[in-house]
């Protein structure tokens, strides 16, 4: 855990800033990526090293196909990381994917504020018009968060991802702009989603 109370800002939420990552970082982002706990629920099933999530991190921002931002508490405690992937500018439509490293902090409301803040950005800044998002299905926390942040299921992808000895189905999910806007609306003044 990194606890660094930076002053680098690039988005503000109710919970959470997010942030670009620095140098500093990059032994947590290698805990994070190796634990078993973390690894279960996201595309990472080999061991990573420092020098990889070194490497990694020189390529950020190298291109405008993907954006990373780390997430941290009010309180300047480095606790996850978020990203934009695989943006289409002509279709304007991306992928996200979510990481909260820390695990003291799932299930507290931090992953909401820091995806409806991403959102935010994706929408009205970037000007994409759908955003996509892929859950193994017996990821529920995540699923929940992300239903709960307006994505809805698009499809099944049935026995697609191989882990734990057996296949599991991949849940995919999609979400427009013009059907985040209105809990968005409500989200940014009360920091609640209902
Ligand atoms: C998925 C993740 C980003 C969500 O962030 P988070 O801060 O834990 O999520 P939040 O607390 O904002 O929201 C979680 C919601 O799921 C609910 N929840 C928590 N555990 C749950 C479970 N086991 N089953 C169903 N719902 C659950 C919570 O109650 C909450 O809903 P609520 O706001 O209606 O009460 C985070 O848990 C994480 O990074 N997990 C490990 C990696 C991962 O799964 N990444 C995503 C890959 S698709």
């Amino acid at each position: 855990m990194t606890d660094k109370n930076s002053n680098l800002i690039f988005l503000v939420g109710h919970k959470v800033v997010l942030r670009p990552f620095s140098r500093a970082d990059i032994p947590t982002l290698t805990c994070w990526i190796n634990d078993p706990d973390v690894r279960e629920f996201i595309g990472s099933v080999l061991p990573q090293t420092e020098k990889q999530e070194e490497e990694w991190f020189n390529k950020l921002g190298s291109n405008d196909q993907n954006i990373v931002l780390g997430v941290e508490t009010k309180d300047g405690v480095l606790i996850g990381s978020m990203g934009i992937h695989q943006i289409n500018w002509r279709d304007r439509i991306c992928t996200t994917g979510a990481l909260i490293g820390e695990k003291d902090y799932w299930g507290k409301g931090y992953g909401t504020d820091a995806k409806m803040l991403l959102l935010d950005y994706i929408f009205n800044t970037l000007n994409l018009n759908k955003v996509c998002s892929a859950v193994i299905v017996y990821n529920k926390r995540s699923l929940h968060y992300s239903l709960h942040c307006g994505y809805k299921v698009e499809g099944r992808r049935k026995n697609h991802v191989f882990r734990k000895g057996r296949y599991w189905t991949l849940i995919e999910l999609g979400l427009f702009k013009e059907d985040w806007l209105s809990i968005w609306k409500n989200y940014k003044k009360t920091g609640k989603i209902k």
